[in-house]
């Protein structure tokens, strides 16, 4: 399968084949394709990476796009720690694990909701910043830190690099904190691997729910189909068949990973290690 140079998209995907692997038998009018649709449909998650730096250029224009994203009332309540040295990336792969990319990929970026600077600005402007103690300014700094990473991800893989999300990050996030640097009331959500692809671990293009399932029109659709979740088992059986993965559907995957308390592996506690990072989450 060749890559066409400018992404990481087959250059034999048409968007009718995109739509297809991505959504299975629904189809969708291409008239209105465009190259930004083409990266996003073509969107996969990459583990297996070049041993390649990332031009400080390339990272620039990434973080450019990740600063164009829209943020809750312009506060901008997000950072990111750009981490290449081998040494911090290893400390971080521990921390992380099991999650090999990290050491894989030449960069690796770790996307913080981040209070502090905005705690700066009110105290410098004579305000205690109260209004960052409630749980709406975590929650809202971890939406634009989402945002941001995400603008990240469609530039860069537009580039031809590719990028794998890392919740791995939120296992130890104390002992991140204190790899990063990061001051009170700064938080890792997640991290992001990033580099040129290994051409030779091909990545298939993971097939989603079906829209009936996640696009309600006026109100919220139930009940739930269990013929359209039956049919996404199916899709997501053939995926994991074709990637060579054990072939466990998707409801059943899921079902163990919200099971209990312990299926969270730690981040059960999330709310109080939060807490001890500096946020009050009123
Ligand atoms: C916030 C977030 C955290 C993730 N954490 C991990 C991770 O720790 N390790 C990993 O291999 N993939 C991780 N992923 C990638 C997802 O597994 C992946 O996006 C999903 O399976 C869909 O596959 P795709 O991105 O190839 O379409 C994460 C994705 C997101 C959005």
């Amino acid at each position: 399968m060749s890559l066409s140079p400018h992404s990481a998209v087959p250059a034999s995907d048409t968007p009718a084949e995109l739509i297809r692997q991505r959504l299975g038998a629904e189809t969708i009018d291409t008239e209105n394709w465009n190259s930004a649709l083409e990266a996003m449909l073509a969107h996969r998650s990459v583990r297996s990476y070049l041993p390649k730096p990332v031009p400080d250029d390339v990272l620039r224009l990434g973080i450019a796009a990740a600063q164009s994203a829209p943020t809750s009332s312009g506060l901008q309540a997000w950072s990111v720690v750009a981490v290449e040295d081998p040494a911090r990336r290893a400390k971080l792969a521990e921390l992380a694990s099991p999650n090999p990319q990290i050491l894989s990929a030449p960069l690796f970026l770790v996307w913080l909701a981040d209070l502090s600077r905005l705690r700066t600005v009110a105290v410098d402007n004579g305000k205690a910043g109260d209004g960052l103690d409630y749980l709406e300014s975590f929650l809202l700094a971890a939406i634009d830190a989402s945002l941001a990473a995400q603008n990240a991800v469609v530039a860069f893989e537009s580039l031809g690099l590719g990028t794998c999300y890392i919740g791995g990050m939120r296992n130890n996030p104390i002992d991140v904190g204190a790899v990063l640097g990061l001051p009170p009331e700064s938080f890792a959500v997640f991290g992001l691997t990033v580099g040129y692809p290994d051409p030779t671990v091909a990545t298939d293009i993971k097939p989603r729910l079906p829209q009936s399932l996640v696009l309600h029109r006026e109100t919220y659709q139930l009940p739930l189909s269990p013929v359209a979740l039956e049919s996404y088992d199916s899709r997501m059986q053939e995926f994991q068949a074709a990637q060579g993965m054990a072939v466990r559907g998707w409801t059943r995957v899921m079902a163990g990973r919200i099971a209990d308390a312990a299926a969270l592996k730690g981040r059960d506690r999330l709310k109080e290690i939060v807490r001890a990072m500096g946020f009050k989450l009123k």
